[in-house]
């Protein structure tokens, strides 16, 4: 439950006594606040790390005493002690440790918790020597999506695509009464420098308007604000209707625009200081302004105006696409993947300046390798978010080890040359490269009530990870991987070694079994997006083609023959994407339709490498078994065994899928495997 904060003792402690500070001076002591969270977990954690116990003290220069609270509160506190301190963003803070004297200050309260929790996370790790440390944030957005349902016929407290169990918030469409989970999942967003959990899912139900389960809601908002928390909230489009009785839910009718002032009123009376909405619109079968030939920028402004007085956000997703209007075998153009940046087109600066547009990383959904959206290029006047998926939807379901911080790190890297200009991915996100104020990140989360949280323990490097880039793009994903072994296992070398093995070669070797150089995951389309099936990858209504024949696959997203994709980037990377000599080969048919016998760069035909692949990838996730017991005796009974269990079975899993992918194109192509395994095993 306590994943990566544990506060296990660690070895030596005995050693570092002497540098320890005694005593706890906590600026503001209301019961509550933020700082005096932050006291709680210093006392708790200086406590289970070195066993010391922490003296609460008034007295605000104790030498040997860790002192928290924001910069403010300091200064009001010792008006004659100078202190330099860097420049401090929101959410910021700085840290300075010399001896057993410790200062942690944020530039506000949640800047104070996250300084605590940095200073617990380094010594925990072992660092007890002096330095001073400023950090603060990219973004003001870091927020995660819970995918919880509110009422779902019968399932009580299911989580959409969630594989951690039942909701940590709902239960048979009220909000639960004990809500201790949620405040155990809130201190460990907070120890990651998250700052808003939208609770309910984007598919949204409109009955939480109801006064009394508004009044739940704020039962939740209150048990995340001593860990400076805020609720976010997922919207129905058409509640007007819906819920509110009127005839319309069209964005430019007043009675609608008064349905929803008075909604937000309702909300904002009762959790002041909520963070905003979630508003999923004009996609898969959700009712939006589309059904009223209004824009999507009338939809989000429909919301956003009723929170400016509030300063609350609406995070409008980008997400739309219709899927009635997708017909691969009539219309070889069709292509889902240039929806989002066709329904934008021309709002850019249409939006009112607390939307953020949140857009998922690729043009298609969550798949093992998709390239950038190119709608980042497009909004320029907007605030965006990028929205990850941390629930393993399309990669294995938490059945499967995949590290994903290192996919992440690729496309944040990615430079998308909007006006042939550096304009990486994480510089539009943290603002600096369009100049926008709100943008962020968004991850989808779907924590459950399962102790593991994600329903693996290994899955929580994930979440761990999620934090760290959401804080700092340059994070790396071996660093934040090192740290979240130590906090979360130990820090022993052959510990460190394994789980570092497994999970940096974890993302490949999946990529390499279920769908590789850009084909999508072969996943089960219509069935849970679990498990091989190639052939539902074609002719589904979800625009998820591989359009593979006899001879021939992929999906020609070029201008000249294809769907046109490739020309929604900017021009630098257009003209890489639409030549079939520059597009990566781990693209190549994600934009490129080609035979099969078509070479790679690898000298290599597409086919052979197909079969090479899904062996290889299947190899190694053969060797995570053994690795892991390897360790036997190394880490507590209980979680070796949970993940012993699951590894054993991606290691099977794997098999199923380099056999299915593999025969399938065997027989859809009719070319043998060079090396005589496909089909003969
Ligand atoms: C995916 C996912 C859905 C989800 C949708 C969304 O398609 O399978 O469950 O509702 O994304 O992000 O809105």
């Amino acid at each position: 439950l306590n994943a990566w904060l544990r506060y296990a003792p660690i070895q030596n402690a005995q050693a570092f006594q002497a540098r320890l500070p005694t005593g706890l001076v906590a600026l503001n002591t209301t019961s509550g606040s933020p700082v005096s969270t932050a006291a709680r977990e210093l006392t708790q954690g200086l406590g289970g790390i070195f066993g010391v116990r922490l003296a609460a003290s008034a007295e605000p220069r104790g030498r040997n005493a860790v002192t928290v609270g924001t910069v403010a509160q300091f200064t009001d506190a010792n008006p004659t002690v100078r202190i330099h301190i860097p420049e401090l963003k929101e959410d910021g803070f700085h840290i300075n440790v010399e001896g057993g004297s410790v200062r942690i200050l944020g530039q506000n309260e949640r800047g104070a918790l996250y300084g605590a929790f940095h200073y617990l996370s380094l010594v925990a790790q072992g660092n007890v020597s002096d330095f001073s440390l400023t950090s603060n944030p990219q973004a003001p957005v870091r927020w995660v999506n819970q995918w919880d349902n509110t009422q779902d016929g019968g399932t009580h407290g299911s989580v959409e695509r969630g594989y951690g169990g039942k909701s940590v918030f709902f239960w048979e469409g009220r909000i639960r009464e004990d809500l201790t989970r949620a405040g155990q999942y809130a201190r460990l967003l907070a120890s990651i420098g998250i700052n808003a959990v939208v609770v309910n899912n984007v598919n949204a139900n409109a009955t939480l308007l109801h006064p009394e389960l508004m009044d739940s809601l704020a039962r939740i908002a209150n048990v995340f604000r001593p860990y400076g928390i805020q609720l976010g909230f997922s919207l129905n489009f058409a509640a007007p209707q819906l819920y509110g009785g009127l005839s319309t839910f069209d964005p430019l009718d007043k009675s609608v625009i008064n349905f929803w002032q008075n909604v937000t009123d309702n909300l904002y009376a009762r959790i002041p200081d909520m963070a905003g909405y979630l508003v999923k619109a004009s996609s898969e079968g959700q009712p939006g302004p589309l059904t009223y030939n209004r824009t999507l920028a009338d939809g989000a402004n429909l919301f956003a105006r009723t929170l400016q007085k509030y300063n609350g956000i609406c995070v409008f997703r980008a997400f739309v696409y219709d899927h009635r209007n997708l017909n691969q075998t009539v219309d070889w153009k069709a292509d889902r993947a240039n929806a989002a940046v066709q329904f934008f087109n021309g709002l850019d600066n249409k939006f009112e300046p607390n939307v953020v547009v949140q857009i998922k990383y690729g043009p298609i959904d969550f798949q093992v390798r998709e390239p950038v959206s190119p709608l980042f290029s497009h909004l320029r006047k907007t605030s965006t978010a990028v929205e990850l998926q941390i629930t393993q939807e399309y990669l294995g379901q938490q059945a499967h080890v995949v590290y994903l911080a290192p996919m992440w790190k690729e496309l944040l890297d990615f430079d998308l040359r909007v006006d042939s200009k550096p304009s990486r991915l994480s510089d539009i996100l943290n603002g600096s490269r369009f100049n926008t104020s709100i943008s962020g990140y968004a991850g989808v989360v779907n924590v459950g009530m399962n102790t593991t949280w994600l329903g693996s323990h290994l899955a929580m490097s994930n979440l761990y990870a999620y934090g760290k880039f959401a804080w700092s793009a340059a994070s790396d994903p071996k660093d934040i991987l090192t740290e979240w072994i130590k906090l979360t296992f130990s820090d022993d070398a052959d510990v460190l070694r394994v789980i570092t093995e497994i999970s940096m070669q974890s993302w490949p070797a999946y990529e390499n079994y279920s769908g590789n150089l850009g084909i999508q995951t072969l996943a089960d389309i219509l069935l849970g997006h679990y498990g091989p099936n190639p052939g539902s990858q074609d002719g589904n209504p979800w625009g998820q083609w591989t359009r593979a024949d006899a001879d021939t696959i992929g999906m020609d997203r070029t201008v000249k023959n294809g769907t046109g994709n490739a020309g929604q980037y900017p021009s630098e990377i257009a003209s890489m994407y639409e030549n079939i000599e520059t597009t990566p080969d781990n693209l190549l048919l994600w934009f490129h339709h080609v035979p099969y016998t078509q070479k790679l760069k690898s000298g290599k035909t597409v086919i052979q490498h197909f079969y090479d692949a899904h062996y290889n990838g299947s190899a190694v996730a053969q060797t995570f078994p053994k690795l892991w017991e390897s360790l036997k005796g190394k880490i507590d009974k209980e979680r070796y065994e949970h993940v012993l269990y699951r590894l054993v079975y991606q290691a099977g899993h794997s098999l199923v899928w380099r056999d299915s992918v593999n025969n399938f194109y065997l027989n859809k192509s009719s070319i043998p495997d060079e090396k005589g395994r496909v089909g003969n095993y």
